[in-house]
């Protein structure tokens, strides 16, 4: 079988990194069989059932992308998908992602993320499917105990939130299998910071509600959808007083989900890798580089620190530059200028009402 007719099976398909994934698997040859339940994406008005975002992607790459509607705690409807279809490997990025919210409602977080993931683990275990990517999160390594950090690094100590406690017990759980049947192959991706969209501004960070990360609070400071932006803390022990993360541009990220799934072609076990820039960079300068790319003015005032932030975090991706073969083209002004694009010409995203 050439990789040009393997099917990947991407969960929470519709959503921000997973929509950015199949542009690059469909450009790449894949087939793609894209899975969402709607919790946070948008319907395309004339196709419904179908996302817009999948509309949009199959308008970019000029391929055609199959979508099934349903949860990933269906166990009828997972097995159907994959009754129906030769799932060569999945990428599993379905999971509710709201921080805060998560504090909120912990056990709709475990149901949804760990749950969910277990249920379809199952199912994939009981058709044959044993090659898993895992969408996870540089927020299973806490607080750093030291810079940068690299897969070495401690995880599952100081996770302030369920929604990071998720990612971890997840990776626990792939851990287990892994050594329960070595017949798995499984490449747990910890993202840092993901931010920017296609550079066609056709897609991207659509947040239901006000955004509760950075950049797509700054991006829509900059459409006049919010008043200003609050700087949750100024006096870390950092550059200028504001936090630091490793912002990394989603495609590039997208990008390294395809060189992850070359690793199947041998059978290798389970690998662990950083996705990130190894550069951090401070709110304010982030804010300054949205100004320049945008050209407009960004309201901001410094107020407390936010509960559970931490002062740097940014990674070193040196194991994927040399077993995935994959490192980062885009720096922060590529960032910026293709998360403004996709904000100007969406300044509502994709419901656009
Ligand atoms: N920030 C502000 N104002 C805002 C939002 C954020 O000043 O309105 C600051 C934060 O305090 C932090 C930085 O901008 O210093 C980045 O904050 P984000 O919320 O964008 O991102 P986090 O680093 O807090 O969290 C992100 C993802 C998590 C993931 C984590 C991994 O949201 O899903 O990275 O490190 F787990």
């Amino acid at each position: 079988m050439t990789s040009g007719s393997r099917t990947v099976l991407v969960t929470g398909g519709a959503g921000y990194i997973a929509s950015h994934c199949i542009v690059e698997l469909l450009n790449e040859g894949y087939q793609v069989v894209a899975v969402d339940n709607f919790a946070n994406a948008v319907e395309d008005p004339q196709a419904s059932g179908f996302p817009e975002s999948l509309k949009r992607v199959e308008q970019i790459t000029g391929k055609k992308c199959i979508f099934h509607k349903a949860d990933m705690n269906d166990t009828q409807a997972l097995n159907a998908i994959f009754q129906k279809h030769e799932i060569y490997c999945i990428i599993h990025c379905a999971a509710l992602k709201a921080v805060g919210e998560s504090v909120q409602k912990p056990l709709e977080y475990y149901k949804s993320n760990v749950g969910g993931s277990i249920n379809l683990l199952m199912v994939a275990r009981n058709a044959g499917v044993k090659r898993f990517v895992f969408s996870s999160s540089a927020t299973v390594y806490g607080n750093p105990q030291y810079l940068p950090i690299d897969e070495k690094h401690p995880v599952g100590v100081g996770i302030t939130n369920p929604y990071g406690q998720t990612k971890y017990m997840v990776e626990v759980i792939l851990q287990d299998l892994h050594k329960s049947d070595a017949a798995w192959d499984i490449i747990l991706l910890r993202y840092f910071n993901p931010v920017g969209s296609h550079e066609s501004g056709r897609i991207g960070e659509d947040p239901q509600g006000p955004p509760n990360n950075l950049m797509p609070f700054v991006a829509q400071v900059a459409v006049g959808r919010q008043p200003e932006l609050k700087v949750f803390g100024s006096d870390y022990d950092t550059k200028d007083g504001t936090g630091v993360r490793d912002y990394i541009h989603v495609v590039d990220l997208a990008k390294g989900h395809v060189a992850a799934l070359k690793k199947f072609e041998k059978s290798f076990g389970l690998k662990v890798y950083n996705l990130g820039t190894g550069q951090g960079y401070s709110v304010l300068e982030m804010v300054e580089a949205f100004k320049k790319a945008s050209g407009r003015d960004i309201q901001y005032r410094k107020v407390d620190r936010r509960g559970g932030d931490v002062p740097t975090v940014y990674g070193s991706a040196a194991l994927a530059e040399k077993e995935l073969n994959w490192k980062c083209e885009k720096g922060l002004d590529d960032m910026c200028r293709d998360l403004w694009r996709w904000q100007e010409q969406n300044p509502k995203g994709f419901a656009n009402k």
